[in-house]
């Protein structure tokens, strides 16, 4: 069964979040099950591109409006992923750094959309199930099944996963005529609230759709954005998979991100020494609780609350509690972090940015992480920390729900809380401090986390199953 995954992010390739983690691990435990599975990608000029050899597979010219955009699709030479990946090269438009936020965005997806099914329309073997990721990809299946241009296709069974349901890339329907050849009997699929709703589209014409936990499924009825109503008609075709990690690329035994590896049977030092340098780097006192954050700066990630949060727990623990803090987004946020490195010497350490490797040290040297999300469809910094021995402190939504058992609870490794304030986080800290106390109680919950499993196996395997139950219409 030949899949192609198509996505805005995949690593090492490219990576903003969590997106890129998924699709640059998912094809590959679907090739080790038997899964023809290769990744199709806008082309970036980043790192991984300047460095690696492709070859040019198909070029031809494709139509954006009356805009004739000449494309390539280029195929990494050396299958080093572990995966055939294809990347679509439009000079002037997809040949850029960054893989989000220019002005002309929704041209660049559309675009590449358009270029993908020009494609495999001339293909001589077309795919058997295409999976499409988040709302960059969101038109595919409704061209697929309502554009005259690809009857040829239109026998292929879509999969929509969706990593975020609160972005819906949104066009005016001035961009309609930005579609091929469309039947506008079917244009009401396009529509949500009166605009070009691309997720709305993909969850209508999809075959099936899925979320990244099962929790979030549910939460989209709730909490989507304006298409609550949406998720809540058409729940039965959804289905809820949790996300899993590469334990190749995350295994605290052979990472080569960090300082000193370690296993669960030699905790103890590896946390410790890792954790030292965490301290050097940040002029940090080795023997206080650290309590980290990593992720993007938004309100999504509850990072707004941080400050108080910070603020207030050294107020209660002056002597008792360090805080690392790791991201980049809002520049307002990233101000308040960087103030609270000013007002807190040798308690707060921070760095604003990006940091694959720093991201690593302090999973593997941290004693906490934190996650005050509002909305967290998975979340994989939870999955790392446990996979690194760091206890992670998650406020109970989404995947985080999901994933992490409170130690309080039988079984348990992690703390949850429930609500999203200043207070429920500053609790948390104190019951993290409390645990931190209690070093063979905080031994005992590192090692179980350490050996629980949340590699991709089993999810790959309920993605397979997924595509088994779509049998194509001919
Ligand atoms: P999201 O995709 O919503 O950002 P996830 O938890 O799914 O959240 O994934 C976030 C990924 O991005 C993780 O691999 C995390 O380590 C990484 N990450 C986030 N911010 C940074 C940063 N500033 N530096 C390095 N890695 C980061
Ligand atoms: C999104 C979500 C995050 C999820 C990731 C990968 O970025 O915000 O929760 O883990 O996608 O699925």
């Amino acid at each position: 069964m030949r899949v192609y995954h198509l996505s805005a992010e995949c690593y090492p390739v490219a990576k903003v979040g969590g997106l890129a983690d998924v699709v640059g691990a998912l094809p590959k435990y679907q090739k080790l099950l038997g899964i023809d599975a290769a990744v199709v990608m806008p082309f970036y000029d980043r790192k991984f591109t300047r460095e690696n050899k492709f070859d040019v597979v198909f070029s031809a010219v494709t139509l954006l409006d009356t805009r004739r955009l000449y494309f390539e699709v280029l195929k990494e030479s050396t299958n080093k992923l572990g995966f055939d990946l294809y990347l679509i090269r439009i000079p002037g438009l997809l040949d850029r750094e960054e893989v989000y936020m220019y002005p002309d965005e929704r041209d660049q997806f559309m675009a590449f959309q358009l270029a993908f099914l020009d494609w495999i329309s001339y293909s001589q073997q077309s795919p058997d199930i295409i999976h499409c990721h988040d709302h960059h990809n969101g038109l595919v299946p409704f061209l697929l099944y309502h554009s005259k241009l690809y009857t040829r296709l239109a026998h292929i069974p879509t999969v929509f996963t969706i990593h975020n349901g609160q972005y819906h890339g949104v066009l005016g329907w001035d961009k309609l005529s930005y579609l091929p050849e469309i039947d506008r009997t079917q244009i009401g699929l396009l529509d949500w609230a009166g605009a070009i709703n691309p997720l709305a589209a993909a969850v209508k014409c999809c075959w099936k759709y899925t979320t990244v936990s099962p929790s979030y499924l549910h939460e989209l009825t709730i909490n989507s954005n304006g298409l609550e109503y949406l998720f809540y008609t058409e729940k039965a075709k959804g289905s809820g998979i949790i996300n899993g990690i590469d334990t190749e690329v995350w295994n605290p035994k052979t990472d080569p991100m960090i300082p000193i590896n370690f296993t669960s049977a030699k905790l103890a030092q590896g946390k410790e020494k890792n954790k030292e340098v965490i301290c050097e780097k940040f002029g940090l006192s080795p023997d206080k609780p650290i309590i980290s954050f990593i992720g993007r700066l938004v309100l999504e990630k509850g990072a707004d609350l941080i400050y108080d949060s910070v603020k207030r727990s050294l107020a209660e623990y002056p002597d008792g509690v360090n805080f690392v803090l790791l991201g980049a987004g809002d520049p307002d946020l990233e101000k308040d972090f960087l103030a609270l490195w000013e007002l807190f010497p040798g308690k707060v350490g921070v760095f604003i940015g990006y940091d694959e490797a720093l991201a690593h040290l302090i999973y593997a040297g941290a004693d906490f992480l934190l996650m005050p999300s509002r909305v967290e469809p998975c979340g994989l910094n939870q999955l790392y920390a446990l996979r690194y021995g760091t206890v992670p402190i998650v406020r109970s939504t989404g995947g985080l729900k999901d994933t992490v058992i409170d130690f309080g609870d039988e079984g348990g490794y992690g703390i949850r809380f429930n609500d999203i304030t200043v207070s429920d986080i500053c609790y948390s800290v104190s019951r993290a401090v409390a645990l931190y106390q209690n070093k063979k109680h905080m031994q005992l919950l590192r090692k179980r986390m350490m050996d629980l499993d949340f590699s991709w196996d089993r999810s790959a395997k309920e993605y397979i199953t997924l595509y088994e139950s779509l049998k194509p219409v001919i």
